[in-house]
């Protein structure tokens, strides 16, 4: 097992990526190439560039993905692809490069969801413990997952609305600050402090699920009714005062999390797992808490196919492959 070699596939979103992963924890490539600098001058991801982008890149990525871990195609295992969720064109690309490949070598073809790809992208930094909670924050989703073993992955609550990414980002796009608008806000929110006072939506006692539409419509009410008066508004507060209100139920939701479920370990997980104060934040809860934390490197929190082909190889142990007629799926459960 631990000599097992996956070639992992992700183009869920702008990252058309391809990696080579042995044995579930060794890293051998990871290739990334970013549409970023497309997309920015829209303010955000035009699903249909996207996908021609990734059918222009795909098999150059897999190729070099190959080059890098020096390895031969008939030397890999199975073939992991992202299913979903995600763009279901940017998706369509990714599951069918895997499905070409499958055919033509007769590799077994393991179709894998991007969430898992996140939360086992920590496994490559320090082998997961069970049981385990995961917070998943990114553009997409906000999640938290109980593990009790290795590709078991049970729900416990996630955002109502809108992700927390994309709060991020819209709150970002409201201060006419550049897309990706989370990393800005972070930046942003380091030189200011909370001083205006907006609203943690904690929902029913108990409830594990998120809402963050709340929280960006006080933002641009607060823009909206300081522009009718004339007031300047301090956008470094303003930042720092939207991060502290959207990190402090994040936070407190997934320690309680933890402590509700018995569990050994919380796991972050995810795009937004970049952001600086989150990190510190968790950094400083669960050191009070005496819980252990697993927080993945910055270039391991944004989508990567080396998370895909960790996912995968657990997936694959477990047996559960897809067939030639796989599809992908937009909104795939997890
Ligand atoms: O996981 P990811 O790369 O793509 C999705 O699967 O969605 O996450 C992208 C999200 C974006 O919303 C981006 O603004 C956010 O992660 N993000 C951040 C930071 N870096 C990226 N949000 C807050 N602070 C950051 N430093
Ligand atoms: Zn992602």
């Amino acid at each position: 097992n631990n000599q097992l070699l996956i070639l992992g596939i992700e183009t869920s979103c702008d990252e058309t990526s391809a990696a080579v992963v042995r044995g579930g924890t060794e890293c051998l490539s990871n290739v990334i190439s970013s549409q970023m600098d497309v997309h920015k001058k829209f303010g955000g991801v035009v699903p249909e560039v996207a996908s021609r982008r990734h059918v222009e890149r795909i098999t150059l990525i897999i190729q070099k993905a190959l080059e890098e871990a020096k390895v031969k195609m008939e030397e890999i295992d199975a073939i992991a692809v992202t299913q979903g969720p995600g763009l279901v064109g940017a998706l369509l690309i990714g599951v069918t490069a895997a499905k070409a490949l499958a055919y033509a070598t007769g590799k077994p073809l393991v179709p894998v969801h991007h969430i898992a790809g996140h939360i086992y992208a920590n496994h490559l930094v320090e082998p997961l413990t069970f049981p385990l909670v995961a917070l998943v924050v990114s553009g997409g989703h906000t999640e938290l997952i109980h593990m009790d073993r290795h590709n078991h992955f049970r729900r416990l609550g996630k955002t109502r609305d809108d992700a927390v990414g994309e709060a991020f980002d819209k709150v970002a796009r409201l201060m006419k600050l550049p897309y990706p608008g989370g990393p800005q806000i972070d930046r942003l929110a380091a030189q200011g402090e909370p001083t205006y006072d907006l609203p943690r939506a904690w929902l029913e006692p108990g409830s594990f699920d998120f809402s963050f539409s709340g929280l960006k419509s006080a933002v641009m009410n607060l823009m909206h009714n300081a522009s009718q008066r004339g007031e300047e508004i301090r956008y470094v507060d303003l930042a720092a005062s939207f991060q502290e209100a959207a990190l402090d139920v994040l936070v407190e939701k997934s320690i309680r999390a933890v402590k509700e479920t018995g569990v050994d370990q919380l796991v972050l997980a995810g795009g937004v797992s970049a952001n600086s104060a989150l990190r510190i934040r968790l950094l400083e809860r669960c050191k009070e808490e005496g819980i252990r934390l697993a927080i993945p490197p910055l270039e391991l929190c944004t989508d990567n196919a080396a998370m895909i082909a960790v996912a995968g190889t657990y997936q694959f142990l477990d047996g559960e492959l897809a067939d030639l007629e796989l599809n992908a799926d937009a909104n795939l459960p997890l």
